[in-house]
This record gives C-alpha cells, sequence and structure tokens, in this order.
C-alpha cells in the first residue's frame, strides 16, 4: 500500500501529481514541472452502479471503486473470465479463501490513475451479498472482501507511460486504448488500440501505424473488434464531435480491416452483427444510431443498414448494449430541462427512455455507462463528492473516502525507480516557482495567489483578474503579473505590475505599464533588472523590454515587430535567449509555433514547427537552459471528446524539446486540457506535498457545447423519426 499511496499527494489547495521516470530525458538531476489540468482537480470520479430490474434509489446505487485517485471508463467482465482473471495473482490460496461459490462477485475493469498515470485494474467486489442487502449497505467499499491488481504489467505502466482507456476483456486478452506510440507526425493522434495477453504480457497493437483509432468495442464473440477511426484522413481540430468513421476488424491481429459506417463513434455490438454508436444528426441533436452487417456477403459502407433509433429533442450519445437483453441500450443524455449529464436506458420495442441516475442524483453528471453481460446492472462514472448539491453521502469528500481503514485484502504495486523528475498539477494556472524554490505563484480567475512549495498556506496577494507569473531572480519577494482580462483585445487595459508578497501584511502592488493597451507575459532577465514582455501598443502584440523597477517609465525597448502576435515569452537562465509564441506564420490563424530570439533582437530562429494548423505555446526554459517545457496539439486528441467534463482545449499535453530543437519528447498522456508549465530547479517528492482536505468539490462544468439544444422549429423529416415519443417520467 505503502507504494502506491506514497504516489498521491496534493498541495493542499493546489497541486496533484505524477512522476516521470529517468527514460523522458528529463535534463538534469532533481527538477519539477508544474503544470495545470483544466478542471482535473475536480474530477474525483468513482465508478457507480444501479440495478436495471428495481427502482433507481439512492439505497440501490453502489460505489464499486475505492475512492483512490479517479477511476472511470468501466466494463464488467464476463463471469466466466473470473477464472482467468484470477489465475494471475500469485497467491491461489487466498483467493480460493475469498471466493464464494454462489453468486459469482461483482467485477470490473476500469481506468485508474491511482499509480500517478493512468493503468487498467481490476477489481472484485461483494456488493450484493446477502449480509449487505439485509444491512442495507451501500458502498462496497464497507465490505472486506476486495481483491485488486494492475492488469498490465510493469513494463506497459512504467516504460510506456501512457494514456490507458476503454478497457475490453475478450477471453485472455485485455483490449484497450493506448497512447504510448509517437506517429511523429504533428498534429496526429497517438491513440491506437492494444491487445495484451493478459498470461503472458504479450502485447500488441492493432491499429495499422498511420491511423488513430479511438473508442474500442469487443464483440459478445471476442472475434470482432469496432472502433471509431480517423482512418487516412487524420485529426482537423476539431474538439467537439470528431470526424471518425466506424470501423471493424479481428480482434486476434487487427487484419480484416473494413469501414462498416461513415460518421459516427462510441461503437457497441448487441450481437455479432449489430452495433450502436453515436453522431450528431442533420437535425443537430445527438442521437444514437443502429449499424446492421450483412450476415452473408461483403461487409461494407454500402452493405450495412444504418437506422436512427433515438428521437430529436434530447441528445443521447455513448451508448452501451448489453448482449443478455438486446431489448435495451443505455446512453448518457443531455435533456432541454436539466443542465445535467444523466444516464438513462432506452427500450428499442416501446421507444421509451427511463431515467436512472436523475431519480437518484439530480445534480451531478454522470458519465459513460456500460452494462454488466447479463444486463441486470448499469454501471457509469460520477465525481464521488456532493459539490453537485447531490445528498451527502457517506463519502461525500475525498479525506472521508480515504480515512476509511484499508479493506482491501490484496494489492499489487508497482515498483518506481530512477524517478529523476516529477510533475505536479497545481490547482490554478501559470504558476512560476520563487528563486529560493519555497513558494509557488499561480492565477485563479480573478486572482494572483502564493502556495509554499508543499502546497500548503494558499493565500490571495492580489485579488484583481491576473494572467501569468514571474517572479523577480533578484529582488526577493517580488511577482510580476499581466493584470486585467485574458483573451483580450490590444486595445484593452491589462497592465503589467509588481506585486511585493515578502510582508504578508504588507502586500504593496505597483503598475509598470502606463501605455493603457495590452501589456501582458512579464518575463525577468536573470539579473533582475528587465522584464521582457508583450504589449499590443502599437495594434500588434509584439515583444518589448523595459527596466523592472521603473517600468515603462525607465525607457522601452522594442524587440520584435510585425503584424502579427508574438506571445508568452521566456527568458533564458543564461540571459542570452528569450523563448516565446508567435502566429508569424499565418498570423490571425491561431496557429502558434516556438521561436527564440537574443535580447539585442538579433539571432531568431524556429524552435519548433507546430504542424499546419498547430498550437504551440507556452515554453518554459528548463534549469539549465539546456531544454523547454510547452503546451502542444502536437499528439492531436486521445479520446472521444464527449465522453469527458468540458474542455476548451482537450489537446492540449505538455512536451519537452531540446534547445536546438530536436527530441520532442511528451510528459502528458490523457484526454484533458494540460498547459502553462514551469520548470521547478528543485526535485519536489510527492511524500513532501500534503493532501488536499476540502476535495472533491466536482464543481466541473459539463461540455458548453451540449448546452446547445437544436431548434425546436425544425421540420424532420421521414428519417428522423418524427413518431418517436420522447417520455421523460421514469417508467418505475
Ligand atoms: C496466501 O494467503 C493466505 C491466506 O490469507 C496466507 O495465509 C498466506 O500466508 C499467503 N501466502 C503468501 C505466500 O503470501
Ligand atoms: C547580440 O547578443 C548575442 C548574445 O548575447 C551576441 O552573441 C551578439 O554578438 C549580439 N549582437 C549584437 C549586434 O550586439
Amino acid at each position: 500500500m505503502k507504494t502506491i499511496t506514497s504516489f498521491f499527494f496534493s498541495l493542499h489547495s493546489l497541486v496533484i501529481l505524477f512522476c516521470v521516470t529517468a527514460d523522458h530525458g528529463v535534463s538534469g538531476e532533481g527538477t519539477s514541472i508544474v503544470f495545470t489540468t483544466l478542471g482535473r482537480l475536480d474530477y474525483a470520479f468513482d465508478i457507480f452502479t444501479l440495478p436495471t430490474d428495481r427502482p433507481p434509489t439512492i439505497s440501490n446505487e453502489i460505489q464499486i471503486t475505492d475512492g483512490e485517485s479517479v477511476n472511470f471508463n468501466g466494463h464488467f467482465p464476463s463471469p466466466s473470465s473470473t477464472s482467468s482473471l484470477l489465475s494471475l495473482l500469485p497467491n491461489q490460496t487466498l483467493i480460493q479463501t475469498l471466493l464464494p461459490t454462489d453468486p459469482p462477485p461483482l467485477q470490473l475493469i476500469y481506468v485508474t490513475e491511482r499509480d500517478g498515470v493512468s493503468s487498467l485494474y481490476y477489481d472484485v467486489v461483494f456488493p450484493d451479498s446477502p449480509t449487505s442487502r439485509s444491512i442495507g449497505r451501500r458502498s462496497a467499499l464497507e465490505f472486506p472482501d476486495r481483491v485488486q491488481f494492475p492488469l498490465l504489467g510493469e513494463d506497459l505502466i512504467q516504460n510506456k507511460i501512457s494514456m490507458k482507456d476503454r478497457p475490453n476483456l475478450a477471453g485472455d486478452y485485455l483490449v484497450y486504448i493506448s497512447t504510448h506510440e509517437n506517429t511523429g507526425k504533428p498534429r496526429t493522434s497517438w491513440a491506437a488500440v492494444y491487445s495484451t495477453e493478459l498470461k503472458s504480457g504479450t502485447t500488441r497493437r492493432l491499429t495499422p501505424y498511420g491511423v488513430a483509432d479511438f473508442s474500442p468495442s469487443v464483440s459478445p464473440s471476442g472475434i470482432l473488434t469496432a472502433v471509431a477511426s480517423y482512418g487516412a484522413k487524420g485529426w482537423d481540430g476539431e474538439v467537439e464531435e470528431l470526424s471518425t468513421d466506424i470501423y471493424v476488424f479481428l480482434t486476434r491481429d487487427g487484419t480484416q480491416r473494413v469501414k462498416v459506417v461513415e460518421h459516427g463513434g462510441w461503437p457497441c455490438w448487441t450481437d455479432e452483427s449489430t452495433i450502436y454508436f453515436h453522431r450528431r444528426g442533420e437535425d443537430q441533436w445527438w442521437s444514437i444510431y443502429r449499424a446492421i452487417l450483412p450476415v452473408n456477403g461483403e461487409i461494407s459502407v454500402d452493405s450495412v443498414v444504418v437506422e436512427r433509433i433515438t428521437p430529436p429533442g434530447l441528445h443521447a450519445f455513448t451508448p452501451a448494449t448489453s448482449p443478455g437483453n438486446k431489448k435495451i441500450i443505455a446512453v448518457a443524455t443531455r435533456r432541454p430541462d436539466t443542465q445535467f449529464r444523466h444516464v438513462e436506458l432506452f427500450d428499442l420495442d416501446k421507444n421509451e427512455f427511463i431515467q436512472l441516475t436523475r431519480r437518484v442524483s439530480p445534480r451531478t453528471h454522470h458519465f459513460n455507462p456500460f452494462f454488466s453481460t447479463d444486463s441486470s446492472r448499469v454501471g457509469y462514472h460520477k465525481c464521488r463528492g456532493d459539490g453537485n448539491a447531490q445528498p451527502p453521502t457517506s463519502l461525500s469528500s475525498e479525506s472521508t473516502a480515504r480515512s476509511l481503514p484499508s479493506r482491501r485484502t490484496m494489492t499489487v504495486s508497482l515498483s518506481w525507480t530512477s524517478r529523476v523528475s516529477t510533475l505536479f498539477r497545481i490547482d490554478g494556472s501559470f504558476p512560476s516557482v520563487s528563486p529560493d524554490n519555497d513558494r509557488i505563484a499561480f492565477v485563479d480567475f480573478p486572482g494572483l495567489y502564493i502556495i509554499d512549495l508543499d502546497g500548503s498556506n494558499r493565500r490571495q496577494v492580489y485579488g484583481g483578474n491576473a494572467f501569468s507569473t514571474a517572479w523577480n531572480p533578484v529582488r526577493k519577494g517580488v511577482v510580476y503579473t499581466g493584470a486585467g482580462p485574458e483573451f483580450a483585445p490590444v486595445s484593452t487595459e491589462v497592465d503589467i505590475i509588481a506585486v511585493n508578497v515578502e510582508d504578508p501584511e504588507k502586500i504593496v502592488v505597483k503598475k509598470l505599464t502606463t501605455n493603457g493597451k495590452n501589456n501582458a507575459f512579464p518575463s525577468l532577465s536573470p539579473d533582475g533588472n528587465r522584464i521582457v514582455f508583450r504589449s499590443g501598443q502599437t495594434g500588434f502584440k509584439n515583444l518589448y523590454i523595459m527596466d523592472a523597477v521603473k517600468g515603462e517609465e525607465g525607457g522601452l525597448h522594442r524587440l520584435t515587430e510585425g503584424p502579427w502576435t508574438d506571445t508568452m515569452c521566456n527568458w533564458s537562465p543564461d540571459g542570452e535567449w528569450i523563448a516565446f509564441a508567435s502566429d508569424r506564420e499565418n498570423p490571425g490563424s491561431g496557429s502558434f509555433e516556438l521561436y527564440l530570439i537574443h535580447p539585442n533582437g538579433t539571432g531568431l530562429r524556429t524552435l519548433i514547427e507546430s504542424g499546419s494548423g498547430g498550437r504551440t505555446n507556452h515554453p518554459w526554459f528548463s534549469p539549465d537552459g539546456k531544454k523547454l517545457a510547452f503546451t502542444s496539439d502536437y499528439a492531436g486528441i486521445s479520446a472521444e471528446p464527449i465522453s469527458n467534463p468540458h474542455h476548451y482545449q482537450p489537446y492540449g499535453e505538455i512536451f519537452t524539446v531540446n534547445f536546438d530543437g530536436s527530441d520532442v519528447r511528451r510528459l502528458t498522456h490523457n484526454s484533458y486540457e494540460d498547459g502553462t508549465p514551469t520548470w521547478v530547479p528543485k526535485f519536489i517528492r510527492p511524500v513532501d506535498v500534503e493532501w488536499p482536505v476540502d476535495r472533491p468539490r466536482c464543481e466541473f462544468e459539463d461540455l458548453h457545447w451540449l448546452n446547445e439544444m437544436p431548434k425546436p422549429s425544425y421540420r424532420y423529416g421521414p428519417s428522423d423519426l418524427g413518431s418517436n415519443k420522447v417520455q421523460c417520467g421514469a417508467r418505475f
């Protein structure tokens, strides 16, 4: 246990976690990178389940993951897989004593970030034992019998840090998404389907090279796998609906790959020739569709029959099917009368929805349903906290969950070695560390904040809206920021201010710019005398240098000039270079690349190109100046955005590059928006960072673009199932 828990810390009100190993080539011994991930610290996902044969009530809902880290995207393996899964465990004596013969235990395969990086775990829990029903216990956490272990070996977790997602079990094979292989081409997704034989650990890539696959689903027989895929098209920057098609191939080796549906995502099978999937219909409602594959003859887009299943009037997406009951599917919905995403059943015979989670926790988002093989249960994930005005539960906060005694009977932990750098998430944006390596400044909208390096002692030092932070390397306790609205036009007033935070009782704020235009992204020369920043004073955002004490009144030196945007500048530790992001190749396009320039205006060169239309931003020098960390969409998108809460830029990931532009490395792997990295000269040990005390608040938002409900005046054509009733009441 110790080994695992030592990776989960937080900085009290802020930072979190995870370790990058030496093979990521992070320069220098003992550094850390602190960055932000939009919303992630509020997720606290756990997997819950409701029965389908009883009314959905609070007492019927069971939490089946253990409140460690985030647990999501579950899959119920069939009971026949139990023995093969349990045979993987070293202590068979223990297994025999734990396993009741009747009824079979509830088993779950899911994604967890408990090891600091994404991995796939298997749990056997006993939520439905006669004891549990008689005493009305809600949470599987309260039961002593739980066997838990990671399904993938160290080689696939520690040595191939990546996002693992959407696990399926097909016999002895685990089929899942991983992002561990670099496509070598900017703006292409690294997401691909792999199959690992559980006993031997032998892993095979099923997705052809040059292609990205999402949302794999293995057919009931295990023979076929369906995916949402770009095929040869590739990602074009979309962050709402991906322009994927549905492909089918042999699970055994990925061969006989064939496109079966144009335009669709999130496939799932009810039998060997029926696939349900979602797409945004022509009337703009996200809806569930069914594809029937021909039993005889060639399978192709032309021979597959597609029909729409769910009616307009609500968004329905991320379908789940149960081979045990072909008359029913589960979906996530967004209805016009609620801000929340819920799991519902859809009765295919009656064309009726049956609401499930809305009757249990109406003000909580529920994601990505999945069925047990006998269709008696629907699983999904949601935030385990009470921040969405859910009725308080016994697990109302992360700290409560964690303080429960560990009831796990067995945990196989991974061993981590050769750590040279840690990565931490901060609960805020634009972090930077003080020259004494004892404090971090960051912004939260609104306000400028300071915390101690262990994450404690969060205090606001400036209450107005601010973005980006930089410390003076010489003058003690002086933090600079751009004060004013972010993403504002050149003529909006944003000022560079210096905030002296050294005396917490007497914080002094000084305004350094006087031009009344948009000034932001300050960065200090290593001698602490000068500031480089970007200013919109001549109508375009270009770079300028001014005195760090007198500000603009001490004179202004123009560094770059052109009808484009130069921004997000960072001064190198040796003072020789300034790195910045610019759209000068294609002004106004939103496409940014990284450049380097000497402070005297000579030596301009490209550090990294970002591919056609690419976005590469927020460069930050390593303490030895040999590398830079930055944010980029270099690795495209890693999951269907509709399966996650809101992210403006779900493609954002943290990378490093050598000063000479070589050796681009990806540090973060997830489907969230990561950004604003800073490089800390000190190795922050996770054990030195405090736990958050007020989490989870569950205050994240569902996809903003799902709030748009198409106009009811739309005239539905015959293919739109106009006769289909939308029934809002529950059937129970
Ligand atoms: C296996 O589990 C049994 C039952 O809990 C225990 O008595 C035994 O010591 C364990 N063996 C090993 C090698 O850990
Ligand atoms: C500009 O600065 C660079 C780096 O400090 C230096 O090598 C170069 O000689 C300078 N050029 C001029 C014209 O001063």
